[in-house]
């Protein structure tokens, strides 16, 4: 994103212009501001940006075929990628918000960009090309990539930093295990199964629920598993916002940030070096991490209020509860999100090789509504979520690939049945459901919980008609507010409201 030469006769916007130099850069990142964030996540990238990698995939590696670099006609490609202009050009639902979630159209072929340039030509034997994948086999539409359906960033600063305290809990219970002990690996009241020490000093992982391989791995005593959460990804496979940032800024748009591949270079041989600074990566990644949090639109209708109310009770009852988890505390400051994540893996800036870039996510100056801490400094983050990967498909839900297994090893080509719990706050007003965005209604989402999640759809599915209702008028309250709205609850016209209403039987209430 450097600036050559003149600043007139430049495919380059106004406030990018501002943003096109470095030390500007640098210093509005150092003094916390994080507008640069927002400009970056809604810019349009063009050549002179660096946008576009004619000699590598989306993976960040070498085209397999050289010789056919990805430029002109094999710019873009919406399976292999480059597949967008803009982060914002695919989160941005609801009204419009930068950082949302996206409509179907949308929908991301992950790991298509292991590809040079997908054309499924039938003649084309070359691995990981256009057609045939690293078996040798000719991939189709259904079996190329996982599809995936673009999620929101709402409230994702308060997400990343709960997953940050329940890795240091995991990894403390772990730190303490003793040669031939087993113990429960158990954070903020959420049980990730067991983990054991053999007396021959080696880890085993058999008993661990919830997380993703990439966390289990060990080889010795010496080299415990890392545990670590993994909140970003629907299967659970990135941990931080950064590290997904600069995977995306590569993938989606061919634009390379220093601290993934190098400071003055160009790997992918478009001209163009310096692509995205720490800075910018810092910026983005702290942007999105504010962004406002859900809230609840409650409608004053009495017949309304009463089935929202019997809703809630119904969702507790059934065990929809036990995974989408409605609230989780984060304690001992946990608001003050900092860069870079400290479990970030290679590849991304990690703590110490920078100074610490800190923002307090309650603060009133960030995008509202907010969190705030209650009586006994405990933030509550009511996400419905678990932070947990879970096995709720029926016999032929299996998406083609698996994301936490390396693209060679057959393992890859089994594909993968496990999901994290789908957060669930603003989930009603950020259609399309499930991770492959394939149902439109939540109702539709709710009959498809089998395996794992099976005794509550069947508990679902035995209720009487108003019970079942009550839970879909529920999960309809849980919306992304229009922007400026200050209030996490309101009514139908956005207007404050008390929640439960005042006058209820007392034991009638919800949670708050
Ligand atoms: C072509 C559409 C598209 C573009 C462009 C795009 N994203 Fe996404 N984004 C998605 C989809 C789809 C997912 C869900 C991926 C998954 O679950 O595997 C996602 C997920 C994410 C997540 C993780 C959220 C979660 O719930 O797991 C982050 C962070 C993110 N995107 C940031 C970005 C940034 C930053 C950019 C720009 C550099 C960007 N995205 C560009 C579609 C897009
Ligand atoms: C065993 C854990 C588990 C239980 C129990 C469970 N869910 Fe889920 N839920 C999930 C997972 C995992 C997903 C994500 C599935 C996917 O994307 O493939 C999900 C997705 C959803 C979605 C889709 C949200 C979206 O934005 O895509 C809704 C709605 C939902 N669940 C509601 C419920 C309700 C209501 C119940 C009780 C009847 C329930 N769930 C019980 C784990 C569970």
């Amino acid at each position: 994103m450097l600036l050559k030469g003149s600043i007139i006769g430049q495919h380059i916007g106004t406030e990018k212009r501002f943003a096109a130099d470095p030390t500007v850069r640098k210093k509005n990142v150092a003094n916390g501001d994080i507008n640069l964030g927002r400009v970056l996540f809604s810019f349009s990238f063009s050549d002179q940006d660096g946008a576009g990698r004619p000699l590598t995939k989306g993976t960040g590696r070498p085209l397999s075929d050289t010789a056919n670099p990805l430029k002109d006609e094999r710019a873009f490609n919406r399976i292999s990628a480059p597949d967008a202009n803009s982060c914002a050009g695919c989160h941005n639902l609801p009204y419009g918000i930068a950082g949302g979630g996206g409509d179907f159209v949308t929908n991301v072929f992950v790991l298509g960009q292991r590809f040079d340039f997908v054309t499924f030509d039938p003649n084309d034997k070359v691995p990981t090309r256009g057609s045939v994948d690293e078996s040798g086999k000719p991939a189709a539409v259904q079996t190329i990539a996982n599809m995936r359906s673009t999620t929101g960033l709402f409230g994702a600063g308060y997400l990343e930093m709960i997953a940050r305290q329940v890795t240091a809990d995991l990894q403390q219970i772990r730190n303490s295990i003793k040669l031939g002990q087993t113990r429960e690996l158990k954070s903020k009241g959420i049980s990730f199964g067991k983990l054991t020490l053999t007396k021959a000093g080696l880890w085993d992982t058999s008993k661990v629920e919830g997380l993703p391989r990439l966390s289990l791995l060990s080889t010795d005593s010496t080299n415990p598993p890392t545990l670590v959460i993994r909140p970003w990804h629907q299967a659970g496979h990135a941990v931080s916002i950064r590290e997904f940032t600069n995977t995306a800024f590569n993938h989606h748009h061919g634009m390379q940030s220093t601290e993934r591949f190098g400071l003055d270079t160009d790997p992918d041989g478009d001209g163009v070096k310096n692509e995205l600074t720490r800075d910018d990566i810092t910026a983005v990644s702290i942007w999105q991490a504010t962004l406002q949090v859900p809230g609840r639109v409650i409608s004053r209708h009495p017949v309304i209020e009463q089935a929202v109310l019997n809703g809630e009770r119904v969702f507790e009852r059934i065990g929809c509860a036990t995974c989408h988890i409605p609230k989780l505390p984060l304690d001992k400051e946990g608001w003050i999100y900092s860069e870079p994540n400290p479990y970030n893996p290679p590849g991304n800036l990690r703590q110490g090789e920078a100074p610490d870039v800190k923002v307090d996510l309650n603060s009133a100056e960030l995008p509202a509504p907010r969190l705030k801490p209650d009586a006994n400094d405990i933030v509550w983050v009511d996400a419905y979520t678990d932070f947990k990967l879970h096995d709720i498909g029926g016999a032929e839900d299996v998406e083609p690939l698996d994301m936490n297994q390396s693209p060679w090893s057959p393992k890859f080509r089994e594909g993968n049945r496990r999901f994290l719990t789908k957060r669930l706050w603003g989930a009603a007003n950020e259609p399309p459901f499930f991770h492959h965005g394939l149902f439109t209604t939540m109702r539709r989402s709710i009959l498809a919980h089998a395996g794992e999640a099976l005794d509550s759809r069947r508990a679902f599915e035995a209720l009487p008609d108003y019970d079942k209702d009550s839970l879909i008028e529920f999960l309809k309250t849980l919306q992304v507010l229009p922007p400026g709205t200050t209030e996490r609850i309101v009514d139908q016209n956005f207007k404050p409201r008390e929640w439960p209403p005042a006058m209820q039987p007392s034991g009638a209430g919800g949670r708050r």
